[in-house]
């Protein structure tokens, strides 16, 4: 799918009067099949264009496009269709359902889509043991390590393989060995699926895995 953001605005109110300028105008254009790795420090806004470019905040100005459609300026009820249907999520706060299993958590977004079960289960039998958390699934988020979490966090956001994948740090908790699992997935999906996936990263080798490397400064993408 082709993701494409244009001027893209967005204030935060702090304590004071000021709104806070985070985002100041940021283009931006992933093609199906890419990778487009965003750096930037601590602050600089990368999990708020997450946040924006997937629908789950409205920016203050500019536009978002996913093929030929403007999502940005659709109804809320067109927005929340189009987060369940077209973009997977990877949190950098997980976002797991406390009160549901990690295997419940995986195949929430299969019935929110309608898919048939059988399939999605098979699915999702098939990428818990590739990441290694299969062996966990009938426990809930709190009695998983944090590494567990964002593994169980990262097979929801893919199974069923949405269009857009937006994953921040998705790797940022693991050891090596498991970043390169979560990488590799990544990869395969961009490459064998056409996702369009735009990654926040600190490590060098998912920077090197990407399309394009942005960096965000000073509210403003450009090229690392
Ligand atoms: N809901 C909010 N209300 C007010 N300010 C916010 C809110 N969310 C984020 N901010 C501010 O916006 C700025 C950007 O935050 P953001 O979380 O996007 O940064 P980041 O680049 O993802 O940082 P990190 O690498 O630490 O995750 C920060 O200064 C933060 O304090
Ligand atoms: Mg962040």
């Amino acid at each position: 799918m082709l993701l494409r953001a244009v001027g893209l605005a967005k204030s935060y109110r702090g304590a004071g009067a000021e709104p806070i300028p985070v985002l100041r105008g940021v283009d931006l254009e992933v093609k199906a099949g890419e990778i487009a790795a965003i750096v930037g420090v601590s602050g600089s806004g990368k999990s708020t264009l997450l946040s924006v470019l997937g629908l789950l905040e409205p920016a203050d100005g500019g536009e978002i496009w996913l093929d030929s459609e403007r999502v940005s300026h659709l109804g809320r009820r067109a927005q929340a269709r189009m987060r369940g249907a077209r973009i997977g999520y990877v949190f950098q706060s997980f976002l797991l359902i406390s009160r549901l299993t990690a295997w419940e958590n995986v195949l929430l977004a299969a019935r929110y889509v309608g898919r048939d079960r059988r399939e999605a289960e098979q699915e999702a039998l098939r990428l818990m043991e590739r990441l290694d958390v299969l062996h966990r699934r009938g426990h809930y988020p709190a009695q998983l390590s944090g590494g567990e979490q964002q593994r169980v966090a990262f097979c929801r956001a893919v199974l069923n393989s949405p269009p857009l994948l937006l994953a921040d740090e998705p790797a940022g908790n693991l050891d090596e060995d498991h970043a390169r699992v979560i990488l590799g997935e990544i990869r395969a999906q961009a490459r064998e699926r056409g996702t369009t996936v735009i990654l926040v990263t600190h490590r060098a080798e998912a920077a090197a895995e990407a399309d394009h490397v942005l960096r965000l400064q000073g509210g403003r993408l450009e090229p690392s």
